[in-house]
């Protein structure tokens, strides 16, 4: 079977590697797509049944918040409540000078706050069976400062350990997920990414429609089955013989930015890699020419390893990357 992978991030690179992807579309038995847009454009509807990709249709659930809402609402999975609907004004209390208030009249919301830990889930769909890959934490922050701007995810780690109650809870969920979607009609075949907070019980905060980044880069790292004979039992609508088996200990990814990241990177520098064969690096936003390496955006690479205690190691390695406008974070850790 060859399979192709559309997208160019990091997180394509692990799934090409694990996959050992060829490199045409107009020769694969089966095309993945990794980002987000081109699966909300119904880039999988336009290809058929050889791709892994969820339709447009079902797409809402990351492009549509309201979508997202009304189908948890549906099949009474938890999610954070609605407070208000669009048309609402916002005001800031104190003085602001005059710059306080702020009208929002577009399609928007605004939900109940819930403070807790949080993981993502990612699972893969076949029309019946839902296939659940082991608990992430990813790191979303720039910063350990809790106002430091979002980013598309600094690192990740595998497995997240979570107490019986957690875990119980988490297969009743995971189970209400697959019921909705099959419930629903979803005959597609496809990636679901459930962002989830502990309150008591399993909170949905986001599902997106593809796999996550840097999270896939961990968790394929911390993968021992095969992720070509998972795919190729999606396409044929038999996950549910699949077992998983992961490697022991931890697998994390830290990803290595360019400083501006993610307003203003600064781009073009050289990069040299240090040799280590402990630590697999996927490229994102770095280019090779001339044998070269150079980086050419916001998220430049994602190292990977799997030990008892990989950030250490994954550290060290940032460290000794050359790369004159290099930015990682120094303060993460498995919690
Ligand atoms: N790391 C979060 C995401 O892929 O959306």
């Amino acid at each position: 079977m060859k399979i192709f992978v559309v997208g160019n991030g990091a997180r394509e690179a692990a799934i090409k590697e694990a996959v050992n992807a060829c490199e045409s579309i107009d020769e694969a038995d089966l095309v993945i797509i990794g980002p987000e847009k081109p699966i909300c454009e119904g880039l999988a509807d336009e290809i058929g049944s050889k791709c892994i990709a969820v339709n447009k249709k079902f797409s809402q659930l990351e492009s549509s918040k309201l979508f997202a809402k009304d189908f948890m609402s549906r099949h009474g999975i938890k999610h954070p409540k609605i407070v208000a609907r669009a048309p609402f004004v916002v005001k800031q209390d104190g003085l602001c000078a005059g710059k306080g208030v702020t009208v929002h009249t577009q399609d928007c919301f605004v939900e109940e706050y819930i403070d807790g830990e949080e993981i993502s889930v990612m699972s893969l769909f076949d029309g019946k069976t839902l296939l659940n890959f082991v608990p992430l934490r990813d790191f979303k922050r720039l910063s350990a400062d809790k106002d430091a701007p979002n980013t598309g995810g600094m690192a990740a780690y595998c497995p997240v350990v979570l107490t019986k109650e957690q875990k119980d809870k988490l297969d009743v969920y995971l189970k209400q997920l697959e019921s909705a979607l099959i419930a629903e009609g979803a005959d597609f075949t496809g990636f679901i990414y459930s962002g989830l907070i502990w309150s008591g019980d399993w909170y949905v905060l986001e599902y997106n429609v593809r796999l996550g980044d840097p999270e896939t880069q961990a968790l394929l790292t911390h993968l021992k089955t095969d992720f070509k004979e998972i795919l190729i039992a999606a396409a044929q609508k038999r996950l549910d013989t699949v077992k998983l088996e992961y490697k022991d200990g931890f697998s994390a990814c830290l990803v290595v930015a360019a400083q501006g990241y993610p307003d203003l990177p600064v781009t073009g520098d050289r990069i040299e890699l240090p040799a280590d064969p402990d630590v697999k690096v996927y490229l994102a936003n770095a280019l090779q020419k001339d044998g070269k390496l150079y980086s050419i955006g916001g998220r430049v690479l994602s190292l990977c390893t799997n030990s008892d205690d990989p950030f250490p190691v994954l550290k060290a390695f940032a460290k000794n990357v050359k790369m004159e406008h290099k930015y990682y974070r120094k303060d993460i850790h498995i919690s």
